[in-house]
């Protein structure tokens, strides 16, 4: 995995009909990790795909799979998402009741857990929960659907929850409307991982991929507060997948 920034392409902007091939050609382009939005037309008015479709592309890439739940109710797919694959499994503060249990249910299955808030949520949702993190997952739009305009008002909400971790080994991410234009601003704001769909599946090759990705990080690289270039959540990495393939 290359820098301190992670560039997490979100494989909702992907063809359908080629998903395989797109997950290997995001990977040769350079991701770091791959972003899964998992939509059930209940929590989120939009139906994407889920632990099954996982499955057949998990032999695609050795990359981290980045999954994203926005599903209601969670817990009961848990562990089919972990059994497909999953590395990161992220639940919505907004999907249950208990947040808490979701989260020890999925490193319990040994799996990094997050914690993704909608535009609407306060950071404050997740004030007595950061000890079960892995990373948090800022929405800079609401959940449902790509290609739709980043929400400047989550900026200060991810600079409000940089201060929040601390120390803590938790990656800060931010999912919704990310561009080159503005991924200088949600680096500067705290964010070390950011997801793209749309701004990543444009150009339908291998060389696009990688001039959307690489512009991207170079945006992000420049906006990162240089302060935090050797802070320990900024070196911490996932490595690569831990399954064997
Ligand atoms: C929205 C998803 C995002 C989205 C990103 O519900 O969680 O991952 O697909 O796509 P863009 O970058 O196009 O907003
Ligand atoms: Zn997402």
């Amino acid at each position: 995995m290359s820098g301190e920034i992670i560039i997490a392409p979100s494989i909702l902007a992907a063809d359908f009909a080629r998903l395989g091939e797109e997950v290997s050609a995001i990977d040769a382009a350079g991701a770091d990790w791959i972003h899964c939005d998992v939509m059930d037309g209940h929590f989120v008015p939009n139906i994407s795909f889920g632990a099954d479709v996982i499955k057949a592309i998990r032999p695609a890439t050795k990359k981290i799979f980045d999954v994203h739940l926005m599903i209601a109710p969670v817990d009961p797919y848990l562990e089919a998402f972990a059994k497909a694959g999953a590395d990161v499994i992220t639940v919505h503060a907004e999907a249950g009741a208990h947040l808490d249990r979701s989260l020890q249910a999925i490193r319990a299955l040994g799996k990094k857990a997050g914690v993704s808030l909608c535009p609407s949520t306060p950071e404050s949702t997740i004030e007595y929960v950061l000890d079960r993190l892995d990373l948090v997952l800022v929405m800079t739009v609401n959940p449902g659907f790509g290609g739709q305009s980043f929400l400047a008002s989550q900026l200060e909400k991810i600079a409000r929850i940089k201060a929040m971790i601390g120390d803590r080994p938790i990656r800060l991410e931010v999912d919704g409307g990310v561009t080159r234009d503005n991924a200088a601003a949600v680096a500067a704001a705290g964010a070390d991982t950011l997801v793209a769909g749309s701004a990543v599946f444009r150009g339908s090759s291998v060389a696009a991929y990688t001039a959307n990705i690489e512009a991207i990080r170079i945006a992000a690289e420049t906006g990162r507060v240089p302060k935090l270039r050797d802070h320990p959540v900024q070196s911490m990495r996932f490595g690569e997948s831990a399954r064997t393939r």
